[in-house]
């Protein structure tokens, strides 16, 4: 047998993660003869360590925190995702060419659609937060072609930039931003927390009125069960409530095809790591 391809997540710190749980196991699932490991990258050495990695054989790797922007300067090529969100998650290597991708709205997206069965064509959505996770999930959002994309961030000014940097770049003008006192009265049927809010147990500013009952509730966050922005939802009376475990587990997926040429199969994975939202 031949020696298996090497694939690994870097990122400091790096033992929380879960990539190489989820990635080991679409590769026994898909018999994909490869090894995924974890790599602590020192602070401030994410080329060298790269370098490295490639020099041993390694064929690609996934970026977590904090090297999402050393990894767009790395590489040679950036997805239209990659270079609008400014960050990559994803890298392939082919002799000299370093490939980026953001996998990580396209992730989102599909766990929305797909496995949360909420279209968002046509549909009024709400992204809370105006930083890197937000940023990354906006063209996915958009090119699914909701009847409004609605960004609202604490700091005004932050959101305001996030979305003209967007029309500057030929978003369309259903794309919009400003502060939550700005939501208006009409319910959005998707809300989705790109804020760090979660980590903190803090709650974003939002209005009960901006939930609808029948809409979709969904922090960004995994593993911490009812967050207070989950809390806050259901309070409102919204019924579907989900964290970001298939978001996760989508990307993961996006990455293991782009990488294997085969699509893992998603749904046994999230059902395996998810934590009850209690
Ligand atoms: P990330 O890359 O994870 O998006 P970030 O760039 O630090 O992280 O952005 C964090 C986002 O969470 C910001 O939009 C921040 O709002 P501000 O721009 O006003 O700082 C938002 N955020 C963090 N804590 C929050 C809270 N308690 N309430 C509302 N928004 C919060």
């Amino acid at each position: 047998m031949t020696s298996p391809d090497r694939y690994a997540v870097i990122g400091n710190p790096i033992s929380q993660s879960k990539s190489p749980l989820i990635h080991m196991a679409f590769a026994q699932e898909s018999r994909q003869n490869l090894v995924y490991t974890a790599i602590e990258g020192p602070l401030g050495q994410f080329a060298a360590t790269v370098d490295a990695f490639r020099a041993e054989g390694g064929k690609g790797l996934n970026v977590t925190l904090p090297f999402k922007l050393d990894a767009c300067a790395y590489a040679t090529e950036l997805s239209e995702d990659a270079r609008a969100a400014g960050a990559a998650n994803a890298l392939k290597f082919e002799g000299d060419r370093v490939q980026a991708q953001n996998f990580d709205g396209v992730g989102l997206v599909r766990d929305i659609t797909h496995n949360l069965g909420q279209a968002l064509q046509g549909k009024r959505v709400l992204l809370l937060g105006a930083g890197g996770a937000s940023r990354g999930a906006i063209l996915p959002i958009l090119h699914q072609a909701p009847a409004c994309l609605f960004v609202a961030n604490r700091t005004v000014a932050k959101a305001s930039a996030l979305v003209q940097s967007f029309h500057a770049n030929g978003a369309p003008a259903t794309l919009q931003g400003g502060g939550f006192d700005e939501l208006g009265r009409d319910a959005f049927d998707v809300i989705i927390n790109a804020t760090s809010a979660s980590l903190s147990a803090a709650t974003p500013p939002l209005p009960a009125s901006a939930f609808a009952a029948d809409g979709l509730a969904y922090d960004m966050v995994y593993g911490k069960g009812l967050t207070p922005f989950l809390q806050l939802a259901r309070q409102a009376g919204v019924r579907q409530l989900a964290d970001g475990v298939g978001m996760l587990v989508e990307q993961a997926a996006e990455a293991f095809a782009w990488w294997r040429g085969v699509r893992p199969e998603t749904r046994a994975m999230i059902a395996r790591i998810s934590v009850p939202l209690v």
